[in-house]
C-alpha cells in the first residue's frame, strides 16, 4: 500500500551523523513503495520559535511554515530520526515540531533513534515519545535504534558490520507495525472525520 510518509531529522551540526539513519529510513520506506518526503530541519532553517503556525492570521505565515503545514497535513504518518544530546532531544528538531500542533493530529508516528554510543539514543527516544503523544500523534511501540551509528551505517546510509545487520533485521517489523497503524488511522479518518 502506498502511504504518504514524512521523515524528520533535526541535527544542525556540521559533522552530523544522524543523516545516515535518515537516508537508511527514507530508502527503506521507498523500497516498500511508500511515498516518502524528507524534512531536514537544518535546511528548512526556522528561527527559534516566536509564533506557532496557527498564531499567524490566515495567509500571513512565513512561506517555510506554510509549506511545512501543508506537508504535515497531507501526510499519513511521521517518522522521527532522533539523536541524543545530554540525555535529551535535539533542539533543531524540537523547535521545528513545536511550530505546529493541530497539523499533527490523528496520525501515527514512529521513532528511529541513534547515538555515538551503544545506548543508541534510547533516552532521547523516550523523551520524544511523550512529546509526540502530546502533539496528537499515536506513537507506535516498535522502534529502531542505531548505535554506535558510525559503526552501523556508512556515510551513504548503508548498513555495515554487526550493527548494520541488526538494524536491517529490525527494519521490516518496525515498518510493518508503523504501516499497519498508518492504514488503520487512514481508514478511520475516511470512515468518520476526527471529532475535533
Ligand atoms: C551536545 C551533544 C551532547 C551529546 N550527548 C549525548 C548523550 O547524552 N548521549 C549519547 O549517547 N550521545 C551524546 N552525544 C553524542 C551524539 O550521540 C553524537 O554526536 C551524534 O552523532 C549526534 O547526532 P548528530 O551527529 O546527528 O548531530 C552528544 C553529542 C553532542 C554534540
Amino acid at each position: 500500500m502506498n502511504h504518504r510518509i514524512l521523515v524528520f531529522y533535526g541535527s544542525y551540526r556540521s559533522d552530523r551523523m544522524g543523516i545516515r539513519l535518515a537516508h537508511f529510513v527514507v530508502e527503506g520506506f521507498r523500497a516498500r513503495g511508500d511515498d516518502v518526503g524528507f524534512i531536514d530541519a537544518k535546511t528548512v532553517g526556522l528561527p527559534i520559535i516566536d509564533r506557532m503556525y496557527k498564531e499567524y492570521p490566515k495567509g500571513t505565515a512565513p512561506e517555510a511554515l506554510e509549506t511545512l503545514a501543508g506537508q504535515i497535513r497531507n501526510a499519513d504518518g511521521f517518522v522521527f530520526i532522533t539523536g541524543e544530546y545530554n540525555w535529551g532531544v535535539q533542539p533543531g528538531l524540537k523547535n521545528l515540531t513545536d511550530h505546529f500542533l493541530e497539523e499533527w493530529f490523528w496520525r501515527p508516528a514512529a521513532i528511529a533513534s541513534y547515538s555515538a554510543g551503544r545506548f543508541s539514543g534510547a533516552r532521547a527516544a523516550t523523551a520524544w515519545h511523550g512529546t509526540l503523544s502530546e502533539m496528537g500523534m499515536v506513537v507506535v511501540s516498535s522502534t529502531i535504534a542505531a548505535g554506535p551509528i558510525a559503526h552501523t551505517l556508512s556515510a551513504e546510509g548503508k548498513p555495515v558490520g554487526d550493527g548494520g545487520k541488526a538494524l536491517e533485521h529490525a527494519f521490516p517489523r518496525f515498518a510493518d507495525d508503523f504501516g499497519w497503524w498508518v492504514e488503520a488511522a487512514k481508514a478511520q479518518r475516511a470512515k468518520r472525520p476526527p471529532p475535533y
